[in-house]
């Protein structure tokens, strides 16, 4: 992680079907490429971003929570007394898929302004089967275009109100409704859990993660974020894709992640946002051999955050990664977060020409200037895109 290929005078060619071609030096490129149409650029080239981890879909912002804890509530008092994920989810129950659609396209083209050209985007603010669909439903609707996006199914992102006296009884709906039309219908690649203390069990979440494997679906799973309790190692140990947050991960959890193929996906806006200080232990996860991501977790109550490089700042600082490891963390292991580590994250032959040029002169600027966006073009499949200010909460 910690080694980047960079090269100086460089160029891309890139092929009618949208994937790079070649990369060389420019004398190399023109020789190989008579007759190609040019475009000159400056700046640095990055691979374009892949933001592993986003709850994308939503509708109001969630503006009183914000306020809240800055008065000295925390997010799990705020979602104990009903606010937090449930007023989430009363508000985009409330909503028809037109409404979210739209929304969801401007944020979206907000991610894709800050270099990000893929996005996972997650469901769980359904919370019911039609509700839950209906988010995925947006999902599907929004692909095709840029950002590209890959859909997971989080029916268990919390227990619903209707269930709050019986949460074992929401897992089973989970597993023997939801599950199975999600896979009927083809629209989640992932199955996603919240598995925290006070939201799901390590014994609910692998029951859910177990049955979503017999769906056909790979597994994500949100680990250990505010306090342990074994969800690393259950992600592991269930060949999970990710396990995504782990600021309280366990010294088990770090040996566990570190010796499975499954990524540790750092989302530090989130701590920074929620105001908590202990951060995954970014350094350790890399030094015991582990493969460490970074996403923003965009969603609207922990974290609306819709910059990669300032995710990739917060790294550095505050999880101890180097800048080399923080951009790889945003390319090439993201790409492998969301199961396209061989068609996204690198600026190599063969790999989809998803580009980010950034307005600087040394790559370490993109994770070192903060606050402001440094990315300036994007390319998509090869094709110019324009992220546009678009407005991000028409309502709220
Ligand atoms: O990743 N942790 C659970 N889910 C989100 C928060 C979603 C919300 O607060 O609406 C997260 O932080
Ligand atoms: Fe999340």
């Amino acid at each position: 992680m910690a080694e980047l290929e960079v090269l100086a005078d460089a160029a891309v060619l890139i092929g009618d079907d949208g994937l790079v071609e070649a990369v060389g030096t420019r004398r190399e490129i023109a020789e190989r490429a008579r007759g190609a149409a040019t475009l000159e650029v400056d700046g640095v080239l990055f691979p374009g971003f892949v933001d592993c981890h986003t709850h994308a879909v939503f509708g109001m912002a969630r503006l009183a929570d914000h306020e809240r804890r800055a008065r000295g509530i925390s997010y799990k008092e705020i979602a104990a007394a009903g606010g937090g994920i449930l007023s989430s989810v009363r508000d985009v129950r409330e909503r028809d898929a037109a409404e979210l659609t739209d929304l969801t396209a401007r944020r979206l083209a907000r991610l894709l302004a800050n270099g990000t050209t893929t996005v996972e985007v997650k469901s769980g603010y359904g919370l019911a089967l039609e509700a839950e669909l209906k988010q995925l439903e947006v999902i599907a609707a929004l692909q095709g275009g840029a950002p590209s996006l890959v859909p997971t199914f989080l029916g268990a992102h919390e227990v619903p109100p209707e269930y709050r006296a019986h949460p074992d009884e929401y897992v089973e709906l989970v597993v023997r409704e939801m599950l199975p039309a999600v896979e009927a219908q083809g629209i989640a690649r992932y199955c996603d859990v919240f598995c925290e203390p006070g939201v799901f069990t390590v014994e609910q979440s692998r029951r859910v993660l177990e049955a979503a494997t017999r769906h056909g679906m790979a597994l994500k799973l949100h680990a250990d974020e505010l306090d342990p309790s074994g969800g690393a190692e259950l992600a592991a140990s269930l060949g999970a894709v990710t396990a995504d947050h782990l600021a309280a991960v366990s010294d088990d959890g770090v040996r566990a992640l570190a010796g499975s193929g499954t990524i540790a996906v750092l989302l530090p806006g989130t701590m920074m946002f929620l105001g908590r200080t202990r951060h995954a232990p970014g350094r350790r996860l890399i030094d015991a051999g582990a493969a460490v991501a970074l996403a923003t977790d965009f969603n609207p109550g922990s974290s609306p955050g819709m910059s990669l490089p300032f995710m990739g700042t917060l790294a550095v600082s505050q999880a101890g990664l180097i800048p080399a490891e923080a951009v790889v963390a945003m390319t090439v292991n993201g790409a492998a977060g969301v199961g396209e580590s061989h068609t996204r994250g690198q600026i190599a032959p063969g790999f989809r020409a998803d580009l980010a040029l950034a307005t600087v002169r040394d790559w370490r600027e993109l994770v070192y200037w903060y606050g402001t966006n440094l990315v300036s073009r994007m390319w998509v499949g090869g094709l110019p895109c324009d992220g546009g200010e678009v407005p991000v909460n028409f309502i709220v």
